[in-house]
């Protein structure tokens, strides 16, 4: 699983430019799946048909990752930039980002008069190397992601992307280790979805599920004065109750529970303050569905350096299988 991991979370795929992440993915997943398709958005989209007796389920990982775009490239070949969803002046400073083709920049900030001030994103700045315009090898619209290579210690993996990449790994390797399943499922490695989960809506508006899991980070309460939260890194995977977009059904909830316990899984309810996953959109598209989510605890959620538990990560795998393979009685 460790090689997967890598692959993906060192891969480029800024909100609305998931194609590198696309045919990574593909590969992977394409001989255990009846069939794959690829929607207007970019959604990849793999089906494993059940033997008729079960569910419609749909599963949502995203591929997408928070990033900049290039808005005004300077005389002297300096780029300012706009946020593609959630992120934060102070994960900037002397980060470094990568764009579609392979370029990396340094990012830096115009001159702070007060050092505890924080600038607004207009007043940083991405250096490539280029000294005027016109060699700078990047142009306004560019896309880029943060560049970090994976970091393993242990049992804990940090890398720029392990949301949601380690939930597309979670996707993945439940659909290899799932040999029958009595449910219709689909496997919906979304886009956009740190834009405001859309990738997720048009999807489930498409697939129309009885029962819709989501696979995402959570963040945990385990660090230094960290605000109170009950998840903790290598406590196992995290059954959502709530967060600021979703109430999760209460009958999947118990059902997630029940499989964890009977099958030993360690698991841990989460209650997040702040944040929503791809189970918004399943839970309130066209009539509704029973949703829920997996969650991956994970430190230091939208820096360039997210942390996970590899033990969580299999007993999030472990979880979804147990889920999958028996009937869902909601
Ligand atoms: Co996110
Ligand atoms: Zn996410």
């Amino acid at each position: 699983m460790n090689e997967l991991i890598q692959k993906l979370v060192e891969a480029f795929g800024p909100s609305g430019f998931e194609d590198q992440m696309r045919q990574l993915i593909r590969p992977e997943i394409e001989p255990y799946a009846d069939e794959i398709s690829v929607d207007a958005l970019g959604n990849l989209i793999a089906r494993k048909k059940g033997d008729g007796s079960g569910l419609k389920v749909m599963i949502a990982a995203h591929m997408d990752e928070i990033g900049v775009m290039i808005t005004h490239v300077t005389e002297e070949g300096f780029l300012r930039f706009t946020n593609i969803g959630g992120v934060s002046a102070h994960t900037l400073l002397g980060g470094r980002v990568q764009f579609a083709d392979g370029t990396v920049g340094i990012i830096h900030a115009d001159r702070f008069e007060d050092a505890h001030e924080l600038h607004p994103l207009s007043k940083y700045f991405i250096d490539v190397g280029a000294t005027s315009r016109q060699n700078c090898p990047v142009a306004v619209g560019a896309p880029a992601g943060f560049y970090r290579p994976l970091l393993v210690q242990g049992s804990r993996l940090s890398a720029k992307t392990m949301d949601d990449r380690i939930g597309c790994v979670v996707a993945i390797e439940a659909l290899k280790r799932l040999s029958t399943t009595p449910h219709d499922l689909y496997f919906v490695f979304s886009v956009q979805e740190e834009v405001g989960t859309r990738g997720a809506q048009t999807a489930a508006n498409a697939i129309n599920p009885d029962v819709g899991i989501a696979l995402d980070v959570t963040l945990t309460g385990d660090v230094p004065e960290a605000r109170p939260m009950a998840v903790r890194l290598g406590a196992g995977a995290a059954i959502k109750v709530k967060d600021s977009g979703m109430i999760a059904h209460t009958g999947l909830v118990r059902l997630m529970r029940q499989r964890a316990s009977a099958a030993n899984i360690p698991y841990q309810l989460e209650v997040l303050d702040g944040g929503t996953t791809d189970a918004r959109p399943m839970q309130i598209a066209g009539p509704g569905c029973a949703a829920g989510c997996i969650s991956i605890p994970c430190r230091y959620v939208h820096t360039p350096s997210e942390t996970v538990d590899a033990g969580d990560v299999e007993h999030c795998v472990q979880l979804l299988v147990e889920i999958l393979r028996n009937p869902i009685d909601l």
